[in-house]
Order: C-alpha cells, then sequence, then structure tokens
C-alpha cells in the first residue's frame, strides 16, 4: 500500500484550539459521528496534540500487536502519573516487562481456582447485608466488593475501614479525569477546587497503601501472594525494589484490578433489569448447575450463558472505553504517515457498536456469542481487554470474579431499577452509570411470587 501524504480526514477544528471532543457534553456520541462520517481512520488536533483516531480492526492490531515497540502509553494515563506512578500500567521499556514477569505467575490458573473461595467468601458476606425490598447504591457495593477480594487475594489484606475511605478517594479521581481535563493541560494544573480534591485524594490513598504495606509486612503468616513475591523480588544486583516502586505496583493492582470488573457488573445489571428474558435464562442455567450449592471455579466452564452475559454486556458498556498511544517514530497506519509525537486513539465503545461486526449493534442480545461468531470476528473488532504485549494482566482474573459474584447475587437476588429513566454511561477514566447506579432488590423466592401473582392477575 502507497503511503498518503496528506492527513486522514476529519472535522475542521478552531483557530488556534483544533477540536476537542473530550470537552464536548457527550464526547462518545461525537466521537462515534466522526468515525461514521470519516471512516477507518480519522484526524483532529486538539491544541498541540495531533490525534489519529482509528475505527479498523487492522489499523487497531498493527499498533497493538504488530508495532507495538514503535508506541508508548498515551497521554491519558500519563496524566494520571501522579496516582499511578510507575506501576505496570504505566512503566516502558525493559523495566515493564521485568515487572510484567515479576507479576505474571500470580494470574495461572492454578493462582486463579485458589483464589475463587475467597471470591465467593466476600459476595457471602455482603449479602448476608441484603434485605428484600431495600434499595442500594450497587456501584458502590459492588466496588468495595471487589476492592476487598483484590486486596486479599493479591495482597494479602483485609481491607476492613480503609475499604470505605478507598472508595471515598476514588470519587473525585474519576471526577478530575472528565471533560477535557487529559488534553488540557491549563486546567489541569490550576489550583481549582477539582485539582486540589484530586490532589488530596491521591495523597489520601498514598497513605493507604503505605498502610497496607506496612501490615502486610507485619503479617508473617500471609500467604506467598503476589505482594510477597514484590517484596522478595531482587534485581540483577541483588536489590530489592524501592518503597516508592512498591507504591506504585500496589496502587496501580489496587485501583486497576477492582473498578473496572465493579463496572463491567453493574452494567450487567442494568442490562439484566431491562431485558427480563435474558435473565430468566440466565437464572435457569445458574439454577440447574449449581442446585442450590455455591458456585465453584470448576462450575465456571458449565456458565457458557453467564460468560456470554458478560462479554455482552462488556461490548455495549466496555469499562476500558478508550485506549491512547503516543508514536515513537515516524510510522504508517491505514496508508497514512503517522508522525513522531502523535496520539494515537482506539476507542471500544465505537469498535464494539460497529455495524460491520456487530448485527443490530444497539441490541443486547448474549446469543450472538456462538463459536462459529467468535471465530467470525475480527481481532480487534472486539477488545475490552486491550491486546498485544500490553494486554490486561487481569483479564481471566476479572472473568472469573465477575461470573462468580453474578452468580452469587442471582443465586439470592433479583435487581430491579429504581426508576424508567435511560442510564447515561459517563466517559472518565472508566465508563461509569453517570448518577451512580441503584437499584431495588428483590429476593428470589419473593420475586418468584411476584411474577406468578403478576401473571395470574387479569
Ligand atoms: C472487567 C475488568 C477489566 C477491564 C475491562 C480491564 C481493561 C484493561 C485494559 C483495556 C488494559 C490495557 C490498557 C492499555 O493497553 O492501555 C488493562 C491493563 C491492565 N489491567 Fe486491566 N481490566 C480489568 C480488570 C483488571 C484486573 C482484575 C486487574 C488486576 C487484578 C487488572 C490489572 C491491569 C494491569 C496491571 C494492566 C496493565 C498491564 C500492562 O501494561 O502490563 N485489570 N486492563
Amino acid at each position: 500500500m502507497t503511503t498518503r501524504s496528506k492527513l486522514p480526514p476529519g472535522p475542521p477544528g478552531y483557530f488556534l484550539v483544533g477540536s476537542f471532543p473530550l470537552g464536548a457534553r457527550d464526547p462518545l456520541k461525537l466521537l462515534t459521528r466522526w468515525a461514521s462520517q470519516y471512516g477507518d481512520i480519522f484526524y483532529y488536533r486538539a491544541f498541540t496534540t495531533h490525534v489519529y483516531f482509528l475505527n479498523s480492526p487492522d489499523a487497531i492490531e498493527s499498533v497493538l500487536v504488530t508495532n507495538s515497540r514503535d508506541f508508548i502509553k498515551g497521554r491519558g494515563l500519563q496524566v494520571n502519573k501522579r496516582l499511578f506512578g510507575n506501576g505496570l500500567l504505566t512503566s516502558e521499556g525493559d523495566f515493564w516487562l521485568r515487572q510484567r514477569r515479576l507479576c505474571q505467575p500470580a494470574f495461572h490458573r492454578d493462582c486463579l481456582r485458589a483464589f475463587s473461595p475467597t471470591m465467593v467468601a466476600y459476595a457471602e458476606r455482603m449479602l448476608e447485608h441484603w434485605r428484600d425490598g431495600e434499595v442500594r447504591d450497587i456501584q458502590e457495593e459492588l466496588t468495595r466488593l471487589t476492592l476487598q477480594i483484590v486486596a486479599k487475594t493479591l495482597l494479602g489484606v483485609e481491607m476492613g475501614e480503609l475499604v470505605q475511605e478507598v472508595s471515598r478517594s476514588v470519587r473525585p479521581i474519576m471526577q478530575f479525569n472528565t471533560r477535557g481535563r487529559i488534553l488540557m493541560p491549563l486546567v489541569r494544573y490550576f489550583p481549582t477546587p477539582l485539582n486540589i480534591r484530586y490532589r488530596l485524594a491521591v495523597r489520601r490513598l498514598e497513605e493507604i497503601v503505605t498502610r497496607i504495606m506496612d501490615k502486610r509486612r507485619a503479617n508473617e503468616a500471609a500467604e506467598n501472594d503476589l505482594l510477597f513475591v514484590l517484596l522478595q523480588a531482587r534485581d540483577e544486583r541483588g536489590h530489592s525494589m524501592t518503597d516508592t516502586q512498591l507504591r506504585d505496583e500496589v496502587m496501580t493492582l489496587l485501583l486497576a484490578g477492582h473498578e473496572t470488573t465493579a463496572l463491567a457488573l453493574c452494567w450487567t445489571f442494568y442490562l439484566l433489569a431491562l431485558h427480563p428474558e435474558v435473565e430468566n435464562r440466565l437464572l435457569k442455567e445458574i439454577d440447574e448447575a449449581l442446585e442450590g450449592r455455591l458456585p465453584e471455579f470448576a462450575d465456571l466452564a458449565q456458565l457458557k450463558y453467564a460468560e456470554n452475559v458478560i462479554r455482552e454486556s462488556m461490548r455495549l458498556y466496555p469499562p476500558a472505553y478508550a485506549m491512547a498511544r503516543v508514536a515513537l517514530k515516524d510510522c504508517e497506519i491505514a496508508g497514512y504517515r503517522v508522525p513522531r509525537g502523535a496520539s494515537v486513539v482506539m476507542s471500544q465503545w465505537i469498535m464494539h457498536r460497529d455495524p460491520r461486526f456487530f448485527e443490530r449493534p444497539e441490541e443486547f442480545d448474549p446469543g450472538r456469542w456462538t463459536e462459529e461468531f467468535m471465530k467470525r470476528l475480527p481481532n480487534f473488532a472486539y477488545f475490552p481487554f486491550g491486546g498485544g504485549p500490553r494486554v490486561c494482566i487481569g483479564a481471566s482474573f476479572a472473568m472469573e470474579e465477575a461470573m462468580l459474584l453474578l452468580t452469587m447475587i442471582l443465586r439470592k437476588f433479583r435487581l430491579r431499577l429504581c426508576s424508567e429513566e435511560k442510564v447515561e454511561p459517563l466517559a472518565a477514566l472508566t465508563l461509569r452509570p453517570a448518577p451512580g447506579l441503584k437499584m431495588k432488590l428483590q429476593r428470589r423466592e419473593q420475586a418468584l411470587q411476584h411474577s406468578r401473582s403478576a401473571q395470574a392477575a387479569p
């Protein structure tokens, strides 16, 4: 293919400022419109940043896999360097590779199997407090639950009262990452109330991570989990990790390892409440597979429909809705020259709703995920966990956890929406239900009676 020297098509933009979709009221809608208007690749300038937006699986694969060495993580994550430091999500090069190899064994199948009783036990503990007819903020409940699970399984600590403090700190961090702050440096550095709240929240999280590390160092009886491996690791010269590096890895695992899974589950419960026919089929699968007992790791292979429900929910509401890279050198993508220093953006939100790959793309249909369909689907038409060498290290952990927690909750409860209003997604660092997600709990036996009496009604 010949490389075109012209820029790809794209919105015209304003003098000096350029185009600024992340500052729009509804950035996802605007970017989707541009993708359908301009095709597989479009270009815009946001102030001094040149953005190449990719909307084809091949182009995305070329950046994430084939030529991954020519790119580093994008500005969105760099903005959060204060938070993640040089942890696994943000580090680069040989240093990243060494840390990735160190962490990888903690996500092997045998470890995942060993984590499942802990996931089930924490879910059981949460459900002990749930009562029929109550309204609960499901996002908050699930975020607390997944936080406790990641802390216990990977870091070997009981979060206890720290859970509330972490949830309280994560909120301003997510607010900071909305509406244009990612690309607008001036807005980021002014001491606005939002920026001050962000800095205080990061500081609070740092204190919590230090407390976790102290707690863990004091607990010699704890098992050989990932934090143990990180504490024991030595480099070629026999040096252990510095406290700062440990802090960065623990902060990264703690944050990357809970919020996204909680959101995947939130959106799943939202979609199930809107689609009772899907929920009924799922309940049937769960009831038949478990016959009333608690789920185990070995059950996951049988719960095929549950897996497809989560897959489909992450298609429509991918918790990581976009990813970015910066080109380290001039390169060619989709026939266009992309200069060194340019930003390359790929969006799960847009690709997952592309009618070229998904029929009736706006419809929630877990049944579409047949073996045949998956074989036909091009790589990177669906990529909720990213791909290539930087693919999510916790992808299997997340799927296991999402399936076990979904099953645990649905054994006992159906969750109902409190209002008929559509829940709009908010594109922050992750894709969140904008106003949170309050749902009404219906205990299963009661739910059954409700639906029987509704059927009996004239
Ligand atoms: C549904 C849940 C999850 C989703 C949708 C998700 C999504 C992603 C995505 C898209 C990336 C790639 C980012 C990029 O390349 O720019 C990523 C990376 C990462 N994720 Fe996840 N994630 C989930 C759960 C988890 C869990 C449970 C953990 C840890 C227990 C985790 C830890 C990480 C880490 C450490 C990275 C960086 C990996 C590297 O660069 O080597 N994630 N995740």
